[in-house]
């Protein structure tokens, strides 16, 4: 019966973007009295089921916050044992991500990780810019107030080489300068873990983003959570200010 309701589609508006704040992998570590990079481990897998899901779904953008600036000032141990897992995923899923048609993109300030795992990504991108069943687009030593600081710098130099003009910025093409800028805004973020907060993710990318949180840490989110978050999503009336 259970599979009966997650196979049912049919009243859900399906979001073009969704976007997901992984968190939560301590404490599912700490609650079965193991280390936390176990936790990260589990939330891995938890990654490449939600990205099956997703595709179940049509939906067409996932991004995922998976490590965040401010994420550095975790232990050595916990920061070097996330970075392996970045090459342990890929080498792990390369040809699952292939058959399932998944494109992958990376935000961030991806000079900032280790060689191997720095070449592991890129790797990955380029490897997949054909996919086109779905977007898994993966924040990877992101911050949200350091892309936009970073965005301002580069308009800063689109003005001194004369490629722009003070009065050719726009809300539209701002977003130009962010890592990722033709993606399209999120429609729907779902947080996991019990935190209400955004942590530093897409803050000008949410400005209109519905909001979805649950208290269930990531690696137990279930397919069942996502099509609670989808139906959720369904319900909300989205009036971008307007008065209807
Ligand atoms: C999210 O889980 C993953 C990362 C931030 C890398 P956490 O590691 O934040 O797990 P909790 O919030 O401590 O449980
Ligand atoms: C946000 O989770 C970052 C990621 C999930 C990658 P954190 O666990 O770092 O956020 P806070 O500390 O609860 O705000
Ligand atoms: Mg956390």
């Amino acid at each position: 019966m259970k599979n009966l309701k997650n196979d049912k589609t049919e009243n859900l508006k399906i979001p073009n973007h969704v976007a997901i704040i992984m968190d939560g992998n301590g404490r599912w570590a700490k609650k079965r009295l193991m280390p936390r990079k176990i936790g990260h481990r589990a939330g891995a897998e938890k990654l490449r089921q939600v990205v099956r899901w997703c595709t179940d779904y049509n939906i067409k953008h996932l991004t995922v916050y998976a490590f965040s600036t401010e994420n550095w000032q975790r232990s050595q141990d916990e920061v070097n044992s996330l970075m392996n897992l970045i090459v342990e995923f890929f080498g792990k899923y390369e040809d699952e991500l292939r058959a399932e048609g998944v494109r992958l993109r990376f935000i961030g300030e991806l000079s900032d990780l280790p060689e191997k795992s720095l070449e592991v990504v890129q790797r990955a991108e380029r490897d997949s810019q054909e996919r086109n069943r779905i977007i898994l687009n993966i924040a990877l030593s992101y911050g949200s107030r350091q892309e936009i600081v970073r965005a301002c710098k580069l308009y800063g130099e689109a003005l001194l080489n004369g490629t722009m003009t003070n009065d050719q910025l726009t809300i539209e093409n701002f977003s130009d300068f962010f890592y990722a800028g033709d993606l399209p805004d999120p429609d729907l973020l779902i947080r996991p873990g019990g935190e209400q907060r955004i942590s530093n993710f897409l803050l000008w990318q949410l400005s209109y983003t519905e909001m979805y949180f649950i208290d269930k840490l990531w690696p137990d989110f279930s397919k069942e959570d996502l099509y609670e978050a989808l139906a959720e999503y369904s319900r909300r009336d989205r009036r971008y200010g307007d008065a209807r």
